[in-house]
């Protein structure tokens, strides 16, 4: 059994250990295609449901758990691996009846081994890596992406290379890259224009580019799927709401609701919300024509790992909004901090751009498309680490162009009893 690169425009194969990302002959994105028919007699729940709670790499990873949906021929001693995923799906009543529907549950990303979704797919993009032989990896990221491959990077004692933008740099993900070693280049561009770059250098000097244009990533973001339906008792979802930048999580979930259905595993496939930024909304503007053309724009939004204005994984985003019936939104930064401020307050917490996926809920059953009584599991990609500065200005009222309506105020006081206690009182009377 082998699985093979395949273009998803004109369907030619290439052989899976080809060192590509779009095909030769039109340009096309690939995918990983694995041999379905194959795997059909060889996977069940009970597989999966078995391995849960094994101390032993790989069937610990709540990616490598479904090794055989994941890269099924990987040698699982080429495996890299922290154990990442099995990652909380919290069930959220208070949050769901703000949003107006039945059942919620958010599955909280931020808890991979780095802060983000971005480990499951490092773990499948470095283990290609390390499996092709590659001594450099390379990124271009908004800041978790960078934070990830780092990590990965160092621990298959490959070289990580990552191309930030000089501006509006989330620290903590910068300072997470630098610690693990990674060689750090700040270019005075944006998202979009260092992707390019990374992959004009990535094919000027050999290096593996790792940003989910590259199948391999998509294949362990599959498992956020594979594993929320486990803990769901495989009972499917009306919806998965999730948010969209470079449109690699819609992508590899669309793939994995296809092939986990095309699997038996699954009786019918939930329905994909993508939601974007209003201020990074190519998708959503694409979606609003019938996807009759597709423009770049120039992205602006306080989510900043969201600030992608030419996503990379359009072309697959289109397929999973097909394969799933599937429909995307758009937010304004006023109702995602907004929306983060309760997902925050209620102790599980996010970054903004994760907020996305219940300030979208709320707006698609305001505007009848979600039902009130249907069950929706929001992704929520990162953690609350990320981002502290909107988080404290949203707080503190001084975020530009945004009116908190669930503020909790910093209290400043002089080391004074009195005072301290003053402060307390009133807090408790409001
Ligand atoms: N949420 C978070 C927390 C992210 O870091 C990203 C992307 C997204 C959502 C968007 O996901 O691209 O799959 O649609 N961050 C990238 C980075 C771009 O560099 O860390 P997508």
């Amino acid at each position: 059994m082998t699985s093979v690169l395949k273009c998803i425009h004109c369907g030619r194969e290439y052989p899976i250990n080809a060192v590509m990302y779009t095909c030769a002959d039109c340009g096309g994105l690939l995918d990983v295609r694995h041999d379905l028919d194959a795997l059909r007699g060889r996977v069940s729940r009970a597989l999966f449901d078995e391995r849960l709670g094994t101390l032993e790499a790989p069937f610990n990873s709540g990616v490598w758990r479904y090794k055989e949906l994941i890269y099924p021929d990987v040698n699982a001693a080429q495996i890299v691996t922290r154990g990442e995923g099995n990652t909380n799906l919290y069930p959220v009543p208070k949050l769901a009846k703000w949003a107006g529907v039945g059942t919620l549950y958010l599955k909280h990303e931020g808890e991979n081994p780095t802060g983000s979704f971005k480990d499951r797919g490092m773990t499948s993009g470095v283990t290609q890596a390390r499996a092709l032989g590659m001594t450099r990896v390379a990124c271009a990221s908004t800041g978790n992406t960078s934070a990830s491959m780092a990590a990965y990077a160092s621990m298959a004692e490959m070289e990580g290379i990552v191309f930030f933008q000089n501006k509006q740099i989330a620290l903590g993900k910068l300072s997470q890259a630098i610690a693990y070693g990674a060689t750090c280049v700040q270019i005075n561009a944006d998202f979009d224009r260092n992707m390019e770059l990374v992959r004009q250098v990535a094919e000027r000097l050999g290096v593996y580019v790792l940003n989910s244009v590259n199948p391999f990533r998509l294949e362990g973001q599959k498992a956020i799927i594979f594993e929320t339906l486990q803990q769901l008792r495989w009972r499917v979802p009306d919806w998965i709401v999730c948010p969209g930048g470079n449109l690699g999580n819609s992508s590899a979930f669309g793939k994995a609701l296809h092939e986990l259905h095309a699997l038996g595993l699954i009786e019918r496939i939930p329905r994909v919300a993508i939601v974007q930024a209003e201020g990074a909304n190519p998708l959503y503007r694409a979606y609003q024509n019938g996807f009759a053309r597709f423009e770049r724009v120039k992205a602006q939004t306080v989510a900043t790992a969201i600030k992608i204005g030419n996503p990379v994984n359009y072309a697959k985003a289109v397929r999973t909004l097909e394969w799933t019936n599937g429909v995307v939104e758009q937010v304004s930064d006023q109702e995602i901090m907004d929306a983060k401020a309760l997902i925050d307050a209620q102790g599980i917490g996010c970054e903004p751009a994760s907020a996305c996926s219940l300030a979208g809920t709320r707006k698609l059953v305001a505007r009848g498309v979600i039902q009130p009584d249907e069950t929706v599991v929001g992704i929520l990609t990162g953690h609350l680490l990320k981002d502290p500065d909107a988080t404290i200005s949203y707080h503190s009222g001084t975020l530009e162009h945004i009116r908190a309506r669930y503020p909790n105020r910093l209290h400043q006081a002089e080391p004074n009893l009195d005072e301290i206690v003053g402060i307390l009182t009133a807090a408790e009377r409001t």
